[in-house]
Formats: C-alpha cells, structure tokens, sequence
C-alpha cells in the first residue's frame, strides 16, 4: 500500500456516568460509545519523512486554534508509532476536517487513532494489539476506545473497553451550536459541582440489552455542567426536543453537540433538514450510529 485514505468516525456517548474519581484528578466512567458513519477523513501516502496538511470544512478553525501543524494528535499519534517502527519512516498525512473541534464527537480521538491503525499498514509494523492500545491512552482517554471503533462500553478512564456483542443501527442526529468547549473545563466544573457520583450499572455486554430501555434509564453526568459553562446547548436540546420522531435527545460526551435518535432514516433526515433551516449557524448532520463503521474508503 502506496495511499490509503480512512474514515475517523465521529463518537457518540450514548450515556455517559460518572461512577467516581483517580487521585490524579481522572473521573473514572461508566459510559456507551458508539460510531457514526460520517466522520473526519485521513489521507497517508507514503514519504521519506513526516509532513501534515489540514483540509476540509474546519481546517480554517484548526488554523486559528493553532492545532494545524505538528501540535495536532494526528501527528502526536504518527510520531509515537514511529518510535516504536525501529526503521526509518515517514508519511505525507492529511487531515481532512469535517467535524467540529472540542465538540463532544471525539474528533481528535478518532482522528488519532485512526492515524495508528493506518500509519500501522503503511509502515509495514506490527505492534501488538496490547502496545496499540497503550500508545492510544498515552494520546487521551477516549482513544483506546475509538481503536476499537465499534460500539462499547467504556470503564476506568477510557482504558477498559468491553465491545457490544450486538448492535442495531440508530438513526441519529448531530447538532453543533458552533462553540467549542473545553474537556478539562467541563470536567472541572462537573467537579466544582460535588454530585454524588452514580451507582455503576455493571452492564452485561454479552446480554441482549434492549436500548431503548437503557438509555431512557441513563443520562450524561456532564451535560449540566456543560450547559453552564455553554447556554447554546439548551437552544440544541430544544431544538432536537422539537423536531418529529425524536426517541431521544441527549448531550454527547463534554459537549457541546447534541444527539437526537430516531426510528427511521427518513425521519432524522427531516429532522436535520428542519434544524438546519431554522440555525444555520449551527453544524448538522443526520447519520447513522453503525455496528462497523467503514475504515478504509481508498487504498492503492
Ligand atoms: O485524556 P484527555 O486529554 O482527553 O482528557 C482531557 C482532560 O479531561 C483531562 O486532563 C482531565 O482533566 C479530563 N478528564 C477527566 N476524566 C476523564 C477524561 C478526561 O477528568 N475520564
């Protein structure tokens, strides 16, 4: 493989607890992730040495906040799998940037570990699946789990990862108010507020769960200090609320997108159709949330 171009796909917390906390600040988790079928793109092609380009929709964004050159985690994530290559290598990397920056979709994340998995192919290596893993939580918590890239449910601060034995897809919507939120902030004013800690599930992944039945029966801990640091995220709540067919809104992650499900692809589609009409400042996206999102799109 000369160049390969491969989807990181935007991640969604279907819930997310928080059960307690690491001495070293860390909140550990109780959380079910899950993988749309849209998402950043990343092209590698071969190159005597390390080179990164942002292109698409947000690369103007990624510019501004300074994350368009070697600070990006797509090239944190190339250097730390070159350091374990033990052979001269390089890679001409493009960051195609379609979904928001600090958006609760775990972007980078997914931008970082989709970086490993192709960079892997490219290379020729074979780092133990053990080694990937532990490269990924080195680059953030929500790493490891977008590795994997298939719904999960995530414990500890991200490192514990349980895939789902079976998963329907679900008709989502993404909604965007269009600002950015700090992870580290929206966890620190989660903490600032000193809410008991929730009582861990102990979910079963090999069971058959119904989800409509756990997710009505879950929450996002973070979704209300997200909304004080973020009051736009009231209007998106509202605004999915408001939209026909909806199953279930919910904040994604630190925020600040929201979620909405729905039970058929038409309807989210409508439903996207109808927000963006009445925001269209705001980001929005119907997709799917899909057993197996796509990995490769291209190769030659
Ligand atoms: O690991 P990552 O860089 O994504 O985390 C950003 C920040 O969010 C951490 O430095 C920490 O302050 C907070 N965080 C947390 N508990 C987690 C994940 C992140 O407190 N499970």
């Amino acid at each position: 493989m000369r160049e390969a171009t491969v989807l990181a796909p935007a991640k969604v917390n279907l819930f997310l607890h928080i059960v307690g906390r690491r001495k070293d600040g860390y909140h550990l988790l109780e959380s079910l992730f899950a993988f749309a079928d849209t998402g950043d793109r990343i092209t590698v092609r071969e190159a005597e040495t390390l080179s990164f380009k942002v292109t698409g929709p947000f690369a103007p964004i990624c510019e501004r906040a300074g994350c368009d050159g070697d600070g990006n985690i797509v090239m944190e994530a190339a250097r730390l799998l070159a350091a374990e290559a033990k052979k001269p290598v390089g890679a001409e990397v493009i960051l195609e940037k379609n979904l928001p920056l600090s958006a609760g979709l775990g972007g980078g994340s997914s931008d970082a570990a989709a970086t490993l998995k192709v960079l892997q192919i490219l290379w020729k290596l074979e780092v133990p699946e053990k080694k990937l893993f532990d490269l990924a939580l080195k680059l953030g918590a929500d790493v490891p789990a977008c590795l994997l890239g298939q719904p999960c449910f995530v414990y500890g601060i991200g490192e514990d990862i349980t895939p789902l034995e079976t998963f329907t897809p679900l008709n989502a919507v993404l909604v965007n108010p269009g600002r950015p939120l700090s992870t580290p902030q929206v966890f620190r004013t989660y903490a600032g507020m000193k809410k008991a800690f929730a009582v861990p599930l102990g979910l079963d992944p090999a069971a058959n769960q119904d989800m409509e039945t756990l997710l009505a029966e879950t929450n996002n801990d973070l979704q209300g200090a997200a909304m004080t640091l973020c009051r736009d995220i009231q209007g998106v709540l509202k605004a999915l609320k408001g939209t026909e067919g909806n199953l279930l809104v919910r904040m994604s992650g630190s925020g600040a997108t929201c979620f909405g499900l729905y039970g058929s692809q038409e309807e989210s589609e409508v439903a996207a159709a109808w927000i963006a009409r009445e925001h269209p400042k705001w980001w929005v996206r119907s997709c799917q949330l899909v057993a197996e999102p796509p990995f490769l799109l291209s190769r030659t």
